[in-house]
């Protein structure tokens, strides 16, 4: 039992003693964003696991996350608090059905979302995060065919945005998709003054309704840098930990679900990662991602293509 343990001071200890940096993304719990090395948007969380001198990466988010790590710092002992964390979007798309749909277009590339498995990676030509995906979209010239997937909102937001045809692949993001059209409504008639922040993987429906569309890092900047102290949030609500530790004075409100409240919301992935999970993981380094070195390469050479485009 971890009764009587004091988990802030051991998860400390362990992390010196294993020469170990904590990464977190936006969306974990506040005590564990609290006790991070690093807390970021999946595009910053890449470049930091591929930077670090650690020699361990314990990876505070959901498992593709710290299979992105370990793909570009191999030599890296990566630890995930809880294996099952994984992401509806990549659960979306079997690599044994993406690989199909590609060799039905032959004449497409595939750019896909971060939000997805090795094996889908090493399918595909160019990842893009949500806060690369534009510049990358940028670069590719006109006449090239693009397939776009896991997420259809992401992929449809882009479309839209650069007037680009790109076939989508049908997946969706179970915490994004929740938002309340007629809820957000009935806030923004509360609230007439603030204006909202949507992540690109909220459904249309949601997006049109925002004054600011864009990742994490994207909408916590706006948090601290837009007109009025008072925003509405369309993206997974610990998010908002951050902006009140940025700008205390500033009013955040969760941008609500079909009950009217943000708590469904959370995403569940992300929640499965507690502390004590955390400081089992840092002291027998496990559960541990471990990946097949020929996928591996395959995988990489499309991160790769998003880093050297999105930098
Ligand atoms: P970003 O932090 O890159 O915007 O990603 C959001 C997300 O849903 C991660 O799962
Ligand atoms: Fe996946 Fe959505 Fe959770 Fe992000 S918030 S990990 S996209 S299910």
């Amino acid at each position: 039992s971890l009764q009587g343990v004091d988990l802030l001071a051991e998860i400390d200890r362990l992390k010196r003693e294993r020469n170990a940096v904590i990464l977190a993304h936006y969306y974990q719990k506040p005590e564990i964003q609290d006790l991070a090395d690093f807390v970021g948007d999946s595009l910053e969380l890449s470049r930091k696991a591929a930077e670090t001198d650690a020699d361990v990466i314990a990876f505070c988010g959901v498992r593709f996350m710290a299979e992105t790590a370990k793909i570009l710092s191999p030599q890296k002992t990566v630890i995930l608090p809880d294996m099952d964390a994984g992401c509806s979007l990549e659960d979306s798309c079997p690599p044994d059905q993406f690989a199909a749909f590609r060799a039905q277009h032959p004449d497409h590339i595939a750019l896909t979302y971060i939000n997805s498995s090795m094996e889908v990676k090493a399918l595909s030509d160019i990842i893009v995060t949500s806060s690369s995906a534009e510049k990358i979209i940028a670069q590719i010239p006109e006449s090239q065919k693009i397939i776009f997937g896991p997420d259809k909102h992401l992929g449809g937001y882009l479309s839209r945005k650069f007037r680009r045809d790109m076939l989508l692949w049908p997946g969706v993001c179970i915490v994004h998709e929740a938002f309340s059209e007629t809820e957000l409504l009935k806030l923004k008639a509360e609230y007439p003054e603030a204006p909202v922040a949507a992540h690109p993987e909220c459904p249309a429906h949601i997006v049109d309704h925002a004054d600011y569309v864009g990742s994490t890092s994207g909408i916590l900047d706006y948090a601290k840098t837009m007109p009025g102290d008072t925003l509405i949030v369309a993206t997974e609500p610990h998010i908002i930990h951050q902006m009140q530790k940025a700008v205390p004075h500033k009013l955040f409100i969760g941008a609500p679900g079909a009950d009217g409240n943000c708590n469904c919301n959370i995403c569940p992935y992300m929640a499965m990662n507690t502390l004590e999970k955390l400081y089992v993981a840092l002291r027998d380094l496990s559960p541990r991602i471990e990946v097949d070195e020929e996928l591996r390469l395959k995988a990489k050479a499309s991160l790769d293509r998003m880093l050297e485009m999105a930098s």
